[in-house]
């Protein structure tokens, strides 16, 4: 069973500036709504009960937005507005479901995890980037459903141009499970287009054994100096653990970048 997700949260969010320079990109609206709320109602509904928020001192805007209790309290008191109540129960609902850890220099994705080590309980775990949203069907859900098959650990992928597989963590197949799903032969982080092993991306929803702490702490660092989880799944899976890529249903949306950002919102409100 699959009931704890962790999210990393710190990073600066470069590739959205201005919009981030005082503002946390995570809590920039999409189609009327924080982009990270779509995150954390998939987690939800796939049925997780604990979710770990990886954030930075910068970035304690995140935390104040589901703290803001006593804001809401004095607003709810002076005014009735029962579409306030409601927001504000949905909030305290999160609440309940979220910790927070502190990622205070962003050393890159591989060192984010390694910051929930102690807070995880079971033998696998989810992780969801907040900058990859997925629409019109549940992708979480979907990768616990294969993992309660097979036992193992997944990460999302779709087939990208081959001129962007540098954007991306890269995978080669060893073998077809089916259509959509395949075992994993090696990975490799953001590869130039002639070294790239395919053009099989993964996709920012990750089910996790915990063994990938041991590697984590011993992780050099990787491309552009940063501690990438692709390097630390690379030598799991040299080591002989099963990682299936998933090729998800479902729409993507890259919200970490400016354009895809805006075009989230206008694909979202066609729903
Ligand atoms: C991260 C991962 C990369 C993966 C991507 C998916 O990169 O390091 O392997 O393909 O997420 O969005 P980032 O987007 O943080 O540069």
């Amino acid at each position: 069973m699959i009931r704890q997700a962790i999210i990393p949260l710190a990073g600066l969010g470069t590739r959205l500036l201005p919009l981030t320079s005082v503002y946390a990109k995570e809590l920039l609206p999409i189609n009327g709504k924080i982009g990270l709320e779509y995150i954390i109602d998939e987690c939800i509904d796939a049925g997780v009960k604990d979710i770990i928020f990886i954030i930075s001192k910068k970035k304690e805007i995140i935390k104040k937005y589901f703290y803001n209790d006593k804001f809401y309290q004095r607003i709810i008191k002076k005014k009735k507005d029962l579409r306030i109540i409601k927001e504000y129960k949905k909030i305290k609902k999160y609440k309940k479901l979220i910790k927070f850890v502190y990622q205070n220099s962003p050393k890159g994705t591989g060192d984010a995890v390694l910051k929930t080590k102690n807070l995880i309980k079971d033998k696998y775990f989810l992780m969801l980037l907040p900058d990859d949203l997925i629409i019109k069907r549940n992708c979480t859900k979907d990768m616990i459903l294969l993992h309660n098959k097979k036992k193992c650990s997944i990460m999302a992928s779709m087939k990208v141009n081959k001129k962007t597989v540098n954007r991306w963590g890269i995978y080669s197949k060893k073998k077809n499970i089916n259509k959509n799903n395949f075992i994993i032969n090696d990975v490799v982080e953001k590869p130039n287009a002639a070294s790239a092993p395919s053009n099989n991306a993964i996709i920012g929803r990750y089910i996790l054994t915990k063994k990938i702490f041991k590697k984590l702490q011993n992780q050099k660092k990787g491309k552009g100096g940063e501690i990438h989880i692709t390097d630390s799944i690379r030598q799991l899976i040299q080591d002989g653990e099963k990682f299936i890529g998933h090729n998800f249903k479902g729409k993507y949306l890259d919200c970490g970048t400016l354009k895809g950002y805006l075009k989230s919102s206008l694909e979202i409100s066609k729903i």
